[in-house]
């Protein structure tokens, strides 16, 4: 059998995230490609699979078949490398990224692409948000006028009454990614936010009003993982990939156990820290998938951080830049953006930049360790991973 090879983050780019009326699906992603190729400095030649990561190109934009579109406008196709789309909501991105994890670690690669792109302004209002409902069970939620925001801000009232958790504590994560996005050249929105201006936003979905929301936006995101092999034969500084973890749950909220517990980070988390052996006390930062202020609370929590009930403690001070434990330096979703299909992948550009201590303005002090948890739906599906340690 194949001695199981150590994995590397060789290279990472990104575009801005935003409305980005001009680009097009295919331009950005080989913008996001073409730099993480540079920043690698190795040759797309080299490149033997890819991966794209997408996950509502084919109804917004009408475009499916992502992997052939990203290898054939990045100019790779003549190499004949397999060219596949990873799909699984908005966890496509670190899904991906897992599936090249998988693919080097076993030794039938040494270097793969992975590429996350999203579209998202193509399309507008009420057509846009019935879309983005299909990563929901269409039949027993979408059908039946639920939507992202609906379902959100129903776990959010339940969440808040029985932990009697105010609004505040929501807010504040909003707050925190919009001041660690104004340090972000990447971000869709680089403006600081007051917890007043946060609480005082237009409503969407009692409790959550605008500020609580990700938003809509385009962007791609790429990442070069690598083989200890191939990082020591072209002389690369990479950063290692520890470990890498996904988990399921049902699909409707509704069938859950509970209606603001997400066992798939729950698994995924206890999974990812024992691949990588450490403690979730040891994780320097974390990247979370905060679509929704009640999601960054829930994750804190069920990834490790907070007993249940308890995120609020840690919303105010502990989660900023220069905090005990740094929630997204990035900006978040809520403020770097939530382009679905790029989302995951971007996580991955900032750990990478951050461990490199390449991170400028938003840099974490001192940090060994991050995880990076992407998220499906309404918590249908989780992957964590924890980079760093080196
Ligand atoms: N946070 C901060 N500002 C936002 C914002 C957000 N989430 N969404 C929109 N804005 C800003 C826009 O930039 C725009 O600013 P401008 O007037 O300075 O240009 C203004 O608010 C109006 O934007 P518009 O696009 O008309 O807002 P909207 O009312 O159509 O959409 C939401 C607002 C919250 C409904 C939309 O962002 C949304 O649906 N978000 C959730 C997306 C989602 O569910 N993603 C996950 C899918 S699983």
């Amino acid at each position: 059998m194949t001695e199981l090879s150590d994995v590397y983050i060789v290279g990472a780019g990104e575009t801005k995230f935003g409305e980005l009326w001009e680009r097009s699906l295919r331009e950005l992603a080989v913008e996001a490609g073409l730099r993480a190729v540079e920043n690698a400095g190795v040759y797309s030649r080299d490149v033997q699979v890819l991966y794209g990561s997408n996950s509502l190109a084919g109804i917004i934009n009408g475009q499916e078949n992502i992997g052939a579109l990203l290898s054939d406008f990045s100019g790779i196709a003549e190499n004949n490398i397999p060219a596949i789309r990873i799909e699984a909501s908005t966890a496509s991105g670190g899904a991906a990224v897992r599936q090249a994890y998988l693919a080097v670690k076993s030794g039938e690669y040494d270097l793969v692409m992975v590429g996350g792109v999203e579209k998202m302004t193509d399309v507008f209002g009420t057509e846009l948000i019935d879309l983005t409902s299909s990563v929901l069970d269409r039949e027993w939620e979408a059908f039946f006028g639920a939507t992202p925001a609906a379902l959100a801000a129903i776990s959010a009232r339940k969440y808040m009454a029985d932990f009697n958790v105010e609004k505040d504590a929501l807010a504040m994560m909003s707050v925190n990614d919009h001041a660690n996005a104004s340090k972000n050249p990447d971000a869709q929105y680089k403006n600081k936010i007051t917890l007043e201006q946060a609480l005082n936003s237009v409503a969407v979905a009692e409790p959550l009003n605008m500020m609580d929301c990700s938003p809509v936006g385009d962007g791609a995101a790429a990442v070069l993982v690598a083989s200890e092999n191939y990082v020591k034969k072209h002389k690369l500084e990479g950063v290692k990939i520890l470990s890498s973890a996904d988990a399921q749950d049902y699909l409707a909220l509704h069938s859950r156990k509970s209606l603001y517990t997400l066992d798939s980070a729950k698994v995924a988390s206890r999974k990812a820290l024992e691949g990588a052996k450490i403690k979730i006390d040891d994780v320097s930062f974390a990247e979370i998938h905060d679509s929704y202020s009640i999601y960054g609370l829930m994750e804190l929590e069920d990834l490790g951080f907070a007993q249940k009930g308890k995120a609020k403690d840690l919303v105010y001070e502990d989660i900023k830049l220069n905090g005990r434990i740094p929630i997204n330096p990035s900006g978040g979703l809520k403020a770097k953006g939530n382009p679905l299909g790029a989302t995951g992948v971007g996580q991955f550009v900032e750990a990478y930049r951050q461990l490199k201590g390449k991170a400028g303005e938003r840099q974490v002090k001192d940090s060994k360790y991050a995880m990076l948890h992407n998220m499906g739906g309404t918590g249908s599906m989780s992957v964590v991973h924890i980079v760093g340690g080196e």
